[in-house]
């Protein structure tokens, strides 16, 4: 049996590591790693590639940066003589990135099966880039892997066959357990345990919040605000340090602990001793719920509602006084317990080779 995974960008690599680990472990499988280069930073991957031991892409296609439609249509057209070469019985995608819908339409386009890993999550706003790679490379797939139970319900809700639906959970948290184990703070980054100052962790990089100046002055306002009650450890995206530079906010931002983007092992035990966390990613939202930290999601929608009903998550305006409100609150409230969310457990990793592998049970639909 021969699977292709199709990796480009940050978020991706973490999701790569545990499916590759486990069908490493199934003989009679081959898997190999097309790497698209959306992201090419060292920082943004080969980093990742080295912590998190993943296998040495096959093919990397060296898109790079550039309009969406450009980004999208240099990942199609590099990657479909290869797929037609190679012949996967599977292509996995993973996420929401413009690599992962550039491939799942290419396979789809050569006839070959399409597994999507991280399968149903919708925030129903259609202006983020990311909604819209979702719908499409759901409808592509045939082997929608979902990560938790409102997932399922919106694949369910869009008709998709339930026997082309799996319930397999989070991998995310395979990668976050991996990596707890493993993690080393950051030299001269706070320290939860160690003093009892709390801090704050932010990471803010979506182009509604950095790409419009009204709001990111605002979001760095609240950061600045906050950095005079905590530190602010605040590791920043490429397209974030382009805008702080822009603005003249870089320089002046010196309260702040800014950095360059840190590796996931870091950047997992900076998160893990935060006492909340300031965000507009989605792996974040996520992992702080996995660990019981409160979390600020700097957006209007969720595709991840499960780290507010059941999570420590909260969605706040990007308005500076929201922000330091909330932030404020809490702060001050004592750190709960975190939340035992059904099938984030680390085994998801295992649970998806079953399924592609056609193991009965795992194949089995989801309830
Ligand atoms: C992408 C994903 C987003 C994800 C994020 C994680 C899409 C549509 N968005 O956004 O969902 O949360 O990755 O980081 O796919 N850049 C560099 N070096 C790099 C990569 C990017 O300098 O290695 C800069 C470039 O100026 C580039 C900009 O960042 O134009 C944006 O990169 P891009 O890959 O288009 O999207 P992200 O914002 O990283």
């Amino acid at each position: 049996m021969k699977l292709a995974s199709v990796v480009g960008a940050r978020p991706n690599f973490m999701k790569l590591a545990p499916l590759a680990t486990a069908l490493d472990r199934r003989p009679g499988v081959e898997h190999f790693v097309i790497h698209t280069g959306q992201h090419y930073d060292a920082a943004m991957s080969d980093t990742f590639f080295r912590e998190l031991r993943l296998p040495d892409p096959r093919y990397h296609l060296a898109v790079g940066s550039g309009s969406h439609a450009q980004q999208t249509a240099a990942i199609m057209e590099r990657i479909e003589p290869i797929l037609a070469d190679e012949r996967p019985d599977i292509v996995i995608v993973y996420g929401d990135v413009n690599s992962t819908v550039a491939a799942a339409l290419t396979a789809a386009k050569l006839n070959l099966t399409v597994a999507h890993v991280e399968a149903g999550l919708r925030s129903r706003d259609r202006t983020m880039p990311e909604e819209v790679n979702r719908i499409v490379t759901d409808s592509l797939a045939t082997i929608l892997l979902a990560p938790s139970p409102d997932a399922v319900s919106n694949l369910r809700a869009e008709g998709h066959d339930p026997h082309e639906i799996h319930f397999v959970g989070n991998i995310m948290i395979d990668v976050l357990r991996f990596a707890l184990g493993q993690a080393q703070r950051p030299a001269g980054a706070p320290n939860r345990d160690g003093d009892s100052a709390p801090y704050v962790v932010a990471t803010i990089h979506r182009p509604a919040n950095v790409d419009d100046p009204v709001n990111f002055q605002e979001i760095m306002g609240a950061l600045l605000e906050l950095s005079e009650q905590c530190p602010v450890v605040f590791p920043v995206h490429p397209r974030t340090r382009q805008r702080l530079e822009k603005q003249g906010i870089y320089a002046r931002a010196a309260q702040l602990r800014l950095s360059d983007p840190l590796p996931y092992l870091e950047m997992t035990a900076l998160v893990a001793g935060a006492n909340l966390v300031v965000t507009d990613s989605g792996g974040l939202q996520e992992e702080t719920t996995y660990l019981g930290i409160p979390c600020l999601t700097v957006r209007s929608t969720t595709e991840r509602p499960i780290t507010c009903t059941e999570g420590t998550n909260r969605l706040v305006a990007a308005n500076r006084d929201v922000i330091v409100a909330a932030a404020r609150e809490a702060l001050a409230r004592p750190l709960q317990g975190p939340p035992i969310i059904d099938r984030w457990d680390g085994r998801t990793g295992e649970r998806i080779a079953a399924v592609l592998c056609g193991d009965e049970e795992a194949a089995e639909p989801t309830r």
